[in-house]
């Protein structure tokens, strides 16, 4: 098991060159490097998930409180010269935060990184792929979890599901590589898993089923509403006849993929309740004001904005991003009975 993975003393680890080998990579106790950063640009977002946001929030981070695009360029700077390879934006919802077409341009320019990726809602994604496509975003993952109205409604506390369709149809229709992430929740939406899975089919998309963590505002996560991945596989090899296993190309990917007989589109189970991955995990986040953590669970952060704000060096910058790998958990441990949810709420961390 994953806690009695043994520690290891990361200074036996041989620095890997990268483009500009100025930092040894990002290595943690259990001998994990990290070649992945989330990077949250804002706390907001247009629509209030209930496994995500709570109904009303008194307020998202004021402007003075984020990183500025200037300061996330310099941190992930640092950690590309420490290896890291690829960064998702993420939030909230990214696109609430505006000219993020800006920060993608800059990130462009560092050399090293290998995908700038975000994941998003689509609500605003019409009005903003080609912005977004010309500055150099490699990679799209867009959320659906229904496509009923109603659904839709009872889901996110709003109205919009035309407009992120809209979103999917500009997204597909640009160069980036585009995925659907859906979050079932036995109450709400397991009915909707084989329409979604035909949907992605008749684009040629991939759809990955996510489990619901216990990361939602209102603490009203129970195991009940957790529809597994493996009951979903379940589920629609009874529709779409039997899946065959893709290998993973990348051994840190949290997501098990399968393929269909006639090849169209593809499905894959993230399933971080039901077999958590954390063993693989090569993954830090940098919250929108400007925090290193080191799980999505994790109960400790690191600061980073104060060092950006009183212009630190690079190696300070590293420094902070080396302590914090270096402290990581063995797991995230959800599935223990003394397991507590952390403070801060998916969309204030970053999906
Ligand atoms: N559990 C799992 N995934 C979540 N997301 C948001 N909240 C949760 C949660 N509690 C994911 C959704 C969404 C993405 C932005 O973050 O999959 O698509
Ligand atoms: Fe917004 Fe994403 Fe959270 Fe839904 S999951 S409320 S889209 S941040």
């Amino acid at each position: 098991m994953l806690e009695e993975m043994p520690r290891i003393n990361a200074s036996s680890i041989a620095t890997q060159p990268t483009s500009e080998p100025t930092f040894p990579p990002l290595v943690d106790s259990f001998g994990r490097t990290h070649e992945s950063l989330r990077v949250s640009v804002t706390d907001a977002c247009n629509i209030r998930c209930r496994y995500c946001m709570p109904e009303s929030v008194l307020g998202f981070l004021p402007q003075h409180r984020l990183l500025s695009f200037d300061a996330i360029a310099r941190v992930v700077s640092v950690m590309v010269q420490a290896g890291v390879r690829k960064v998702r934006l993420t939030g909230g919802e990214p696109l609430m935060r505006p000219k993020l077409e800006l920060l993608v341009e800059k990130l462009r320019g560092l050399s090293g990184l290998d995908q700038i990726a975000m994941t998003t809602n689509a609500m605003m994604l019409a009005e903003k792929i080609h912005a977004l496509e010309a500055a150099g975003l490699t990679h799209i993952n867009i959320s659906l979890d229904t496509l009923r109205e109603e659904a839709f409604k009872a889901i996110s506390r709003r109205e919009g599901l035309d407009s992120v369709l809209e979103g999917i149809d500009a997204a597909v229709s640009s160069k980036l590589q585009v995925r659907l992430n859906a979050l079932l929740l036995r109450e709400l939406n397991f009915q909707d898993c084989i329409p979604l899975v035909e949907f992605a089919r008749e684009r040629n998309l991939f759809i990955r089923f996510i489990e619901f963590m216990p990361l939602d505002a209102d603490r009203q996560w129970s195991q009940n509403q957790v529809v597994s991945g493996e009951e979903v596989r379940k589920h629609l090899e009874e529709h779409f006849g039997s899946l065959h296993a893709i290998e993973r190309k990348d051994s840190a990917q949290p997501s098990s993929d399968f393929g269909f007989e006639d090849g169209k589109g593809g499905v894959g189970f993230i399933d971080p309740v039901s077999k958590p991955f954390c063993q693989a995990c090569n993954r830090l986040r940098l919250t929108a004001d400007g925090k290193l953590r080191n799980c999505l669970f994790g109960k400790q952060e690191w600061d980073v904005k104060s060092a950006c704000d009183s212009n630190a060096s690079d190696q300070v910058i590293y420094d902070i991003a080396a302590e914090c790998t270096r402290n990581k958990y063995a797991s995230h441990g959800i599935a223990h009975v003394d397991f507590k949810p952390p403070q801060r709420a998916m969309y204030q961390i970053g999906g």
